[in-house]
């Protein structure tokens, strides 16, 4: 069908009080990969509306920290929310925010989709570039991340500036992803020393 009635991630969402369907992506990646736990410091890049940095901030807990940023903010939740561009912010202020180096660092950030898929790429893949920029400058030696892409020309080339900097690097797929969607996500752990 192809179309965005509700599914039955959209459903689940509802149900179990999350703002988007997006958490499931997240929530299958935590499930085999175990990146988050109690105490950890997380910055969750493109936050709005706020299903991942909810699911994150339970995840953590009372003694983790949590920084989003968007250019929206994601209403009613604890942690710090920065509202401007990942263009705009600094690792400075980000660590500041964090009071200390990150365990791990999300971004599910996408443009604003036009159809043109080599357009989408290539705007999307600047947000992914700009998310792994702020990575290599936050996470801790050891550290993870997980990013959106949507694949395309420029895509093997962004895996491999990842492997520079992450031990494993890995392309993964959930379920939750939509059918005709040309999304997946890279989750980059063991970040190298330096
Ligand atoms: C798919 S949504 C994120 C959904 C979120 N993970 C959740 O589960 O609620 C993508 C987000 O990326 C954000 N975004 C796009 N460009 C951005 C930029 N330059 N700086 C910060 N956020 C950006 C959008 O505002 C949008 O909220």
């Amino acid at each position: 069908m192809g179309d965005r009635r509700e599914d039955r991630f959209g459903k689940m969402a509802r149900e179990d009080g999350f703002e988007a369907r997006s958490v499931y992506k997240l929530e299958e990646i935590q499930k085999k990969h175990r990146l988050i736990s109690g105490g950890m410091r997380v910055v969750d890049l493109g936050c709005h509306p706020g299903s991942w940095s909810r699911y994150a901030l339970d995840l953590i807990g009372e003694r983790g920290r949590l920084v989003g940023v968007d250019t929206k903010t994601p209403p009613g939740l604890r942690g710090v929310f920065l509202t401007e561009s990942v263009f705009d912010v600094t690792p400075e202020r980000l660590l500041e925010a964090l009071g200390g180096p990150a365990d791990v660092v999300l971004s599910d950030m996408a443009p604003s989709t036009t159809g043109d898929r080599a357009g989408d790429h290539y705007r999307q893949i600047e947000l992914a570039r700009q998310a792994l920029t702020i990575a290599l400058a936050v996470v801790r030696p050891g550290g993870s991340f997980v990013c959106k892409v949507f694949e395309g020309g420029e895509a093997a080339a962004f895996v491999n500036e990842a492997r520079a900097g992450f031990g494993t690097v890995r392309r993964v797929r959930p379920e939750a992803v939509r059918k005709e969607s040309r999304e997946w996500f890279l989750v980059g752990t063991a970040r190298r020393n330096g």
